[in-house]
């Protein structure tokens, strides 16, 4: 046969295909979304995402050393308060979870990186990313709060923040709150295209932030809608966002794709604890091999067009990466 083209010359051995790689992929690239729980001596593991627990501020060293060994030093806190109110209290308190946790890394482990989820439903007690009005979230007066949150993070010692509420206008009154306090020099991630799912329903189990009346839908995206997506990512780039996420990940690639195209900041895509969660149980009910699950749905992500992946798998996907899967 005279074939002029033969694709399959390129695939010839490992040594060429990975020469001709088209996506490379780099654990300075991985952050590692840790669930820090008020209390002392508590590691618990999470029913629903086995493998990831709950840690309190004094037990941190046990996940920050396996992600240190692993050469992941990026973390995206998340706190679990003893106690939740209609204000959400906890969650700017100088002495809460995450401030407590904040300061101890940075005290014991100053190369990590410190990212903070800002939001209000782990701390609510209605369990809302906002403060309410009747039951449905109040916007502007709810930005009031985020700001105050944001500011708690970031004077304990955070070095990014990242608002995962879905407010309108969340990212212009954060960015001018940080600034007037003079931290103009903290990035904002925002969480930019943060559809309404399922998949976080392990990460619910974790923090104890179920909604206790209705759902998110009325702040957070119908995964019907593309275009959404596309003005919620603009909206945030016009109000300073310096990093734009979509989240979930596997069953938003194309959005993934769609932001990377058109904007040109870093996108981050959040693997979500329902992927994590699936991944796990099918691999331990010993129907899919986890490792190359792991390496494939990762790189899908980063093909899509992400430059950060959040994700549970960081300190496995970091070893894997060092072992050129
Ligand atoms: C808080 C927040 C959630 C997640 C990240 N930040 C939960 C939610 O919006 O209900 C989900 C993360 C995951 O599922 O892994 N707003
Ligand atoms: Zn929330």
């Amino acid at each position: 046969m005279d074939l002029l083209y033969r694709p399959r010359r390129l695939r010839t051995s490992d040594t060429l295909r990975k020469m001709v790689r088209e996506t490379r992929v780099s654990k300075e690239s991985l952050i590692y979304p840790l669930f820090v729980v008020d209390g002392k001596e508590i590691v618990e593991e999470i029913p629903s995402m086995e493998g990831q627990y709950r840690y309190s501020v004094d037990r941190l060293p046990q996940i920050m050393d396996q992600l240190i060994n692993a050469g992941v030093v990026k973390v995206l806190l998340f706190g679990i308060p003893a106690h939740k109110d209609a204000c959400g209290s906890q969650a700017y308190d100088e002495e809460g979870v995450v401030q407590r946790a904040i300061r101890f890394i940075r005290e014991h482990y100053p190369m990590v990186y410190i990212v903070t989820d800002v939001c209000m439903c782990e701390y609510t007690s209605h369990g809302h990313c906002g403060i309410l009005d009747g039951e449905s979230v109040d916007n502007d007066k709810t930005l009031e709060y985020l700001n105050m949150i944001a500011l708690s993070h970031v004077k304990a010692g955070a070095h990014m923040v990242a608002p995962s509420d879905m407010m309108d206008g969340r990212i212009g009154s954060m960015r001018q709150a940080l600034d007037e306090a003079g931290f103009v020099n903290v990035p904002i991630m925002a969480y930019s295209a943060k559809y309404s799912s399922a998949f976080y329903g392990p990460f619910r189990e974790a923090a104890g932030s179920a909604p206790a009346f209705g759902d998110r839908k009325s702040y957070q995206m119908d995964y019907h809608n593309r275009k959404e997506a596309l003005k919620e990512v603009e909206l945030d780039v016009a109000e300073g966002a310096d990093i734009v996420m979509v989240k979930p990940a596997l069953s938003y690639l194309d959005i993934i794709r769609e932001v990377a195209d058109r904007h040109d900041l870093p996108v981050a895509a959040y693997s979500v604890s329902g992927e994590y969660a699936m991944i796990k149980a099918a691999s331990k009910a010993g129907f899919i091999e986890e490792e190359k699950i792991v390496c494939e749905t990762a790189v899908s992500i980063y093909r899509a067009g992400a430059d950060i992946l959040i994700t549970y798998y960081a300190i496995e996907l970091a070893r894997f990466m060092d072992e050129g899967k």
